[in-house]
C-alpha cells in the first residue's frame, strides 16, 4: 500500500475493511473510536485517550505512519508509528495499535500491523519497537508472528487497572528482516548481544 492508496482486506470472519493513512477528517471518528473502547479493550492500555491526546498524536503528522481502518464509515482500528525528532534516531520508530472491541482477534491487527510496518519500510526506516504488557498475550502473539524480537523485560513498569505492577516486553523488528521473513518470525543470526 503507498501512502495514497486503500488496501480493501477482508477479516477471518468475512466481513470487509478498508485501511487507510489517517486523514484531517478522520479526527472526530479516532477520537469516538476511543471514547468507545471497553474496559477490556483499555486493560493493558494507557488511558485516557482523550480528545487532547489524540490531538497531540495528529500534530505531527509528517514525522509518523499513522493507519486506521474503516467500517460503515467508523474507525474501528488505529495504528501510529512514531518517530523522533533527534537525527542519531530518526530511522526508528514506535508502534501502537489499537482496534475497537467488535474487531479483535478476526486478524485486523495482523492486517494492519504488515501495513504499518511496509509504510515505515518504504520511508527508508529502519526499525520499529514497541512496548508491551507481558500479560498482553494476544498482542505478543500477533508481533512475533510478524517477526518482532522479544528484547528484554522491564519489570514491574506499569500499573494497571488491577492496581498491581506488571512487567513490560520490549519488543523490535528490524525492517530489512521483512524481505526474507515476511509473515512469520526467524531468529537473527547477526546479534550482537544477549543470546
Ligand atoms: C492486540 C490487538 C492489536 C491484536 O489484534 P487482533 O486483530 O485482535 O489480532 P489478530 O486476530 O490479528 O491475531 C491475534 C493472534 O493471537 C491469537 N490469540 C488470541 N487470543 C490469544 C491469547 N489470549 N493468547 C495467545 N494468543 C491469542 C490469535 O489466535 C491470533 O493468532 P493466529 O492468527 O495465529 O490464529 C487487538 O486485539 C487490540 O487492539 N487489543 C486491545 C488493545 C491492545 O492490547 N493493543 C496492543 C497494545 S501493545
Amino acid at each position: 500500500m503507498s501512502e495514497q492508496e486503500l488496501a480493501l482486506k477482508v477479516l477471518k470472519d468475512g466481513r470487509g475493511i478498508e485501511v487507510r493513512c489517517y486523514e484531517p477528517n478522520d479526527f472526530e471518528a479516532l477520537v469516538s473510536m476511543y471514547a468507545n473502547l471497553s474496559e477490556e479493550t483499555l486493560r493493558w492500555a494507557m488511558p485516557p485517550y482523550h480528545r487532547e491526546k489524540i490531538a497531540s498524536w495528529v500534530a505531527d503528522l509528517p514525522n509518523s505512519i499513522m493507519l486506521v481502518a474503516v467500517s460503515e464509515n467508523k474507525i474501528v482500528g488505529h495504528l501510529m508509528v512514531t518517530t523522533m525528532d533527534s537525527p542519531r534516531v530518526r530511522y526508528t520508530g514506535e508502534l501502537h495499535v489499537y482496534l475497537h472491541q467488535d474487531f479483535q482477534n478476526v486478524g485486523l491487527g495482523a492486517i494492519m500491523v504488515r501495513e504499518g510496518l511496509s509504510l515505515a519500510k518504504k520511508r527508508g526506516m529502519h526499525r520499529v519497537g514497541l512496548f508491551v504488557v507481558a500479560d498482553n498475550e494476544r498482542a505478543i502473539r500477533l508481533y512475533e508472528k510478524l517477526g518482532f524480537e522479544r528484547e528484554g523485560l522491564r519489570p514491574e513498569t506499569d500499573i494497571t487497572d488491577d492496581g498491581r505492577y506488571h512487567d513490560l516486553v520490549v519488543m523490535g523488528i528490524l525492517l530489512w528482516s521483512l524481505e526474507r521473513h515476511p509473515v512469520e518470525k526467524t531468529r537473527r543470526t547477526n546479534r550482537r548481544w544477549g543470546t
